[in-house]
């Protein structure tokens, strides 16, 4: 009995896989009806490139050529650009139900094509056809449905939104066709038109993507696929007809097209790069976490934005996970990838393989060692073995570069505080991944890690319901999900707010009474004796304090009486202010209800002295507009002392064993240029979503009334509003506003002024990738209700982490 056994066991051991070879003789024949020559898709028609020739499109995994494609010029993105503007007004005239309908055509087309797909995929960037087939294309399918859905319901679920117009739209490599989807997909469902370009190494599902918008008889001229390599893409990015830009792809790519947009109103979004965590608890079910990194590190050789690339594993049972990991690593098979059976295919192309050895190489010399199972290497193509490499300084390149391969680099940590520390040491903040068999552990980890998604015990999942996106480094803007949907719309009204002419934004909105108005304020003393020198200071940390200048500047009013002087904020202010913002964090985790009730007694507080404010602000802005302002400005405090708790997260159901919770987070500290002409009322509209949403704010009071700091610094302090939540410096808002941009600890950026300071706050925060909301030079009326306050703001002030909990046994 046991001699059989043991035989037994020992077949199975020596057993092999067969070879299995996925048949791609349909995907090639469809090549060889275009000869294996490609032009761009333009207008809904085939084009050859105006210059610049063809370059060649190839298989990893063994060199070979596939194709030639298109080299794309500026000439052909403009032509582009124009069928894209040209089809815009027809595709928005559709019904919200026929746009569906074209949604939904395009996910049947691209299930009735699946295998030509998934082979066209694999033969391009040589990931294995099981991930293809199983993952990438199935996921393609499912947001043209989803995203046919949110067509069908936009009118109902966005009223008074449109879309923002001609997207240009640039993909990377590693999920060619699906990332295609988390592009086109949400840009058609809002009513946009798109020219997408592909990467230069995989650009074959892109163009067969083309040919089934022809199939389902999409307008032409609404979706445009133009090819090339980095200028192609800059060209599209420059154009000056181009509404949006989204991309994802490498972090400086990223820097290049946010500074590249920054003088224009194009809307961004970028998906970049990520250095995820991966972190094992003692209490974890420690196979399955084995199981996880598979798919967390290996999967598409690694070449994953999201990637759990560093695993942080509790100190008690690093020795047992890192043998029981070495195991699994020595049974991965790294082969063809058109073989069912490969585990791990080949790496796209010869340069990615250099940057991936030349970065282990540099993990090597600073003293990591590094691990690779004694596995075989197909003899041709692009491969690369799993690494792991162990021994790891949390500062050392392979913990803090993004490597883009199949290189897991293994940290240890004690507690789970230590965990949150290590995880959180990075610039990135795309996913994250937590193994624990406790719950609470679990979801506290996954609350305090600074990342877009965190996967509870699970890795790597993905669903068009429930928004993919990064913090920090690692970009800005949702994929998928209603948050997805909202990069590719804006308010109506907005569009069409006059631009802030020169000089309008510089001073207040004088109502046409407040000429008439005797001057007011602290210069008045009815007993005619000189009044007491009104001296405001900064408020940083809730405490008022002296500028670091020593230096003071005037207030005057409308008719030029001098009010007062507030001090000269310089660069150490704001990192006073930016410090003092940093240690208030506790604010984002207090209770919202508690949160709700600092903001009502604001409202209190300020009512109460609301005579005495109205007459010092009539001064600058008329006793009619001062009036409305704290009229106004008491009811916004109660508008967001009541969203404070209503504006919340959902509970997603993905088509998995999993809930995944779409959480509303803070982002955490913001810097915010106030509006000039609205002192009060603008100060509050920018201040008071941020702070309902748990952020910390430095804020530059207006500047043509920044006395007015002076005034909501006693209101705040008699609030019980903790200090350093707000935070005010006054001075000259385009020097203080570059301090702010450029403050690593910075966390986002809300602008409000003309059109040279919001390009200015876009340019500059492009150093850490903050992301920054402003009126883009527009007037905007924070008198009006619809304008003023409510979901847009809220939607800036939160970024939404999508934590994915799996159940059942
Ligand atoms: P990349 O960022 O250069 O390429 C991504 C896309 O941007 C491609 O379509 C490319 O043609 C285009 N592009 C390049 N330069 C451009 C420019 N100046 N303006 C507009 N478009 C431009 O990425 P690359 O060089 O292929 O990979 C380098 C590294 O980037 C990888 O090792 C990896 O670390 C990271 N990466 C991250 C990705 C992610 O999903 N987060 C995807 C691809 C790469």
């Amino acid at each position: 009995m046991n001699m059989a056994n043991t035989t037994l066991v020992e077949k199975f051991r020596s057993m092999d896989y067969g070879v299995a070879p996925e048949d791609s003789g349909l995907a090639l024949a469809w090549l060889d009806q275009f000869q294996r020559r490609f032009g761009h898709f333009i207008g809904g028609a085939w084009r050859a490139p105006t210059q610049g020739g063809y370059f060649e499109t190839s298989d990893p995994s063994t060199g070979d050529k596939i194709a030639d494609i298109a080299q794309g010029s500026a000439t052909d993105v403009d032509a582009a650009v124009k069928a894209a503007r040209t089809a815009l007004q027809g595709w928005q005239a559709l019904t919200p139900h026929a746009r569906a309908r074209f949604l939904y055509a395009l996910a049947r087309q691209v299930q009735k094509h699946s295998r030509r797909l998934s082979v066209l995929e694999t033969i391009d960037n040589g990931k294995p056809i099981r991930e293809s087939r199983d993952i990438d294309i199935p996921l393609v399918a499912r947001h043209f449905y989803y995203h046919a859905g949110w067509a069908q319901l936009l009118g109902q679920e966005f009223p008074g939104y449109q879309a923002c117009g001609v997207v240009g739209q640039i993909i990377p490599w590693n999920f060619p066709l699906l990332m295609l989807a988390w592009k086109i997909a949400p840009a058609l469902a809002a009513g946009n038109t798109v020219v997408l370009k592909p990467a230069e190494f995989t650009p074959l599902t892109a163009l067969a993507f083309a040919e089934l918008c022809i199939e389902v008889g999409l307008p032409p001229g609404v979706v445009n696929i133009i090819t090339g390599d980095g200028s192609t893409g800059e060209a599209l990015v420059v154009h000056p007809d181009v509404d949006k830009i989204a991309f994802t792809g490498s972090t400086e790519v990223g820097r290049a097209i946010r500074r590249a947009t920054a003088d224009s109103h194009k809307k961004l979004s970028l998906e970049l790069g990520g250095k995820s965590p991966f972190v094992v608890f003692e209490d974890a079910d420690l196979d399955s976490a084995v199981e996880g990194l598979v798919d967390g590190i290996w999967l598409n050789q690694g070449q994953v934005c999201c990637a759990g690339s560093r695993l942080l594993m509790q100190e008690s049972i690093a020795t047992q996970l890192t043998r029981k990991l070495q195991a699994r690593m020595a049974t991965l098979r790294v082969g063809p990838p058109l073989d069912k059976t490969t585990d791990i295919g080949a790496i796209v192309a010869r340069v990615q393989l250099e940057r991936i050895e030349g970065l282990v190489a540099q993990g090597v010399a600073e003293g990591a060692s590094c691990w690779q199972p004694d596995i075989p290497l197909p003899s041709r193509g692009l491969y690369y073995k799993p690494t792991l490499f162990t021994n790891v300084h949390p500062t050392s390149v392979v913990a803090q570069q993004e490597i883009f391969g199949p290189v897991l680099a293994a940290m240890t940590f004690r507690t789970p505080a230590e965990a949150v520390e290590l995880a959180n040491n990075t610039a990135y903040g795309l996913a994250a991944s937590v193994w624990s068999e406790s719950v609470n552990v679990a979801l506290q980890v996954a609350s305090r890690i600074k990342a877009g998604v965190v996967w509870v015990n699970s890795t790597n999942m993905f669903d068009a319901a429930s928004g993919f996106g990064g913090y920090r480094e690692s970009g800005f803007g949702r994929e998928g999900g209603r948050e997805g949907l909202r990069e590719y719309l804006e308010p109506a009204w907005f569009r069409k707010a006059p631009l802030l002419g020169r000089g309008a934004g510089a001073g207040p909105a004088h109502s046409a009474e407040s000429a008439l108005d005797p001057p007011a304020g602290a210069a008045i003393d009815q007993s005619g004796e000189p009044p007491i020198d009104r001296t405001v200071k900064l408020y940083i940390g809730g405490k008022q304090v002296r500028p670091d200048s020593g230096y003071s500047i005037e207030c005057r009013s409308a008719k030029g009486v001098l009010l007062g002087e507030v001090p000269l904020g310089n660069r150490k202010d704001i990192r006073n202010a930016v410090e003092a913002a940093g240690k208030a964090q506790q604010w984002s985790t207090t209770m919202a209800h508690n949160r709700a009730q600092v903001l009502y007694y604001l409202a209190e507080n300020l009512s109460q002295r609301a005579q005495e404010l109205v007459t010092r602000l009539a001064a600058v802005v008329g006793r009619r507009q001062a009036s409305r302002e704290l009229k106004l400005s008491t009811e916004r405090l109660f508008s967001y002392a009541a969203w404070t708790d209503k504006y919340e997260g959902v509970v997603h159901s993905p088509p998995y064993r999993n809930v995944s919770l779409a959480m509303n987070e803070p982002i955490g500290t913001v810097g915010v240029v106030c509006p000039e002409a609205t002192p009060l009322l603008g100060f509050l509209s920018m201040v008071l979503p941020l702070v309902s949403a748990g952020n910390c704010v430095v804020a530059v009071p207006s500047a043509a009334y920044p006395l007015i700091a002076g005034d909501l610094y006693q209101i705040l302090e008699t609030s019980d509003m903790p200090g350093g939540v707000i935070n005010m410096v006054t001075g000259r808002p385009m020097e203080l506003m570059k301090v702010l941009a450029e403050h690593d600890d910075v966390d986002a950026l809300w602008c409000y002024g003309d059109e040279a300071l919001c390009a200015a706050a876009k340019r500059l925060s492009a150093g850490n990738l903050k992301q920054v909301w402003t009126n883009e030079g527009r007037q905007i009326d924070f008198f009006s209700e619809r304008h003023g306050e409510g979901r847009w703001y809220l939607d800036h002030a939160y970024q939404v982490k999508n934590i994915w909990v799996p159940y059942g046994e």
